[in-house]
């Protein structure tokens, strides 16, 4: 027995323990500001390429901003901005204390560094005061680079998770990862929780060829991706995004922003009732399901929300019931559009794996038509779905789109200039 556990401890003395790579990563593109830390094993020097990933959030925490634009009915740009610049501190404060990497120390920016602060940070002039008294105060936290996102989005909004990505970065002396907000889509899609804990994901690599339904308040895409972080657009929305039109239809309809979660709540009541959703045949409530019959891989749904309109004309005394009415309509009439385009595609490509990202993708029921078309007709075909959370904008997703292309060229990354990293509002994949 006693032999028996000195050779363990010999053979665990003996294997090397596995390097990890910590990323804190800033998403502030649209009206979320979002800061997580994330801590996986290092493949660039420690495993070979696949490799199982295991990822751990050490710390993650976003602040909405819902309830101030809620009176807009949508994102204020500048309003947004406003809120980035006053959040961004007190976040990452307490995502540093999540993580454990909170701890205090005096320390003093020299003044060369307080004019290169000064210049990033000259039209954030709170950000720079609550930076330039928090962070001499604690020791830099153990993380390998800080990945931000640059587009697309809001530019305003997103300059101030840059500009405050570029501070952290200068004294902290850390490598700046700039990620592409889509990307952070896909790969959050891949991610699957280790049994209970919620802080604990595995890493699923796809296999290829692989689409991605991209549905979010600003895009519907269909990306088609042959190899690891490459990507093709097959096709796009040719004027309003899914979850854009949900919001408009919703606003029509007197709901609150956004309108995805409320139109999707009152379709929902609509479908416990069946004898609602036998009335919708009613043709009162028939909407068109745009650019099905069509041969491209893109799509429309700007005549969808003026067909919402005419169809609201038309009906007197808009009820909650006729809003249930319409909402389901509204909510078949996207789904059987998307399933049907995303089909296309799938013969089309011989596709192996499919991922629906975005905020949209939190659709319960667009979420089970996707999970019933593959059980049905696709079983071949491996479906992934981020959870509700990471469906819609999130910090984590930065995270692990930013150790994916920090592991892949490391030394790019560590290099670079940060005056030539910069936001753009409709940067492509
Ligand atoms: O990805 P996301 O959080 O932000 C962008 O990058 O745009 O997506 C936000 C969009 C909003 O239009 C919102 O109405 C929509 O996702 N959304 C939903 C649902 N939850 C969020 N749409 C339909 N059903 C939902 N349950
Ligand atoms: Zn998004």
């Amino acid at each position: 027995m006693a032999e028996r556990h000195i050779d363990i401890v010999k053979a665990a003395g003996s294997i090397p323990a596995t390097p990890t790579m910590n990323i804190l990563s800033i998403e502030t593109s649209c009206d979320e500001t979002a800061i997580s830390i994330i801590e996986t094993n290092d493949v660039s020097t420690a495993a070979p390429k696949g490799a199982a990933v295991e990822f751990k959030i050490l710390g993650n925490a976003l602040l909405s901003q819902i309830k101030i634009h809620k009176k807009y009915g949508g994102v204020f740009p500048t309003l947004a901005k406003r809120e980035h610049s006053k959040n961004l501190i007190p976040i990452l404060k307490k995502v540093l204390e999540e993580s454990n990497f909170l701890k205090l120390s005096k320390s003093t920016i020299s003044t060369f560094n307080i004019q290169i602060l000064n210049s990033i940070l000259e039209r954030e002039p709170e950000l720079l005061e609550q930076f330039l008294k928090f962070i001499p105060t604690i020791k830099p936290p153990k993380i390998d680079a800080v990945a931000v996102t640059v587009g697309p989005g809001l530019e305003p909004a997103l300059w101030v998770g840059i500009n405050f990505a570029k501070t952290l970065a200068l004294i902290w002396k850390k490598p700046i990862v700039p990620i592409n907000h889509m990307e952070g889509h896909i790969v959050s899609a891949l991610l699957k929780k280790s049994g209970n804990k919620f802080s604990i994901f595995n890493f699923q690599f796809p296999k290829f060829p692989m689409i991605a339904l991209l549905i979010s308040g600003g895009h519907t895409q269909l990306v088609l991706s042959k190899e690891w972080l490459k990507y093709e657009i097959i096709g796009e929305t040719l004027d309003d995004a899914v979850g854009e039109a949900f919001d408009k239809v919703a606003r029509m309809l007197g709901l609150s922003y956004p309108g995805g979660p409320e139109i999707s709540k009152l379709a929902q009541k609509a479908r416990e009732y069946t004898l609602i959703s036998k009335e919708v045949a009613d043709k009162l409530y028939r909407l068109p399901r745009p650019m099905l019959k069509s041969e491209t891989c893109d799509f429309s749904f700007s005549g969808l929300k003026t067909a919402v309109l005419y169809m609201l004309k038309k009906i007197p005394n808009i009820t909650d019931e006729k809003k249930k009415k319409i909402a389901l309509e509204f909510e078949d009439a996207v789904t059987e559009v998307l399933i049907s385009k995303t089909k296309k595609v799938l013969k089309r490509y011989g596709v192996k794996t499919l991922i629906i990202g975005g905020g949209v993708a939190a659709n319960e029921h667009i979420k089970t038509s996707f999970e019933n078309m593959i059980r049905n007709e696709y079983l071949k075909i491996r479906l992934h779905i981020p959870t509700k959370e990471l469906s819609t904008d999130n910090a984590i997703m930065i995270a692990i789109a930013g150790y994916f292309r920090f592991s892949q060229n490391s030394e790019k990354y560590k290099k670079q200039n940060f005056d030539k990293i910069r936001a753009d509002g409709n940067l492509s994949l």
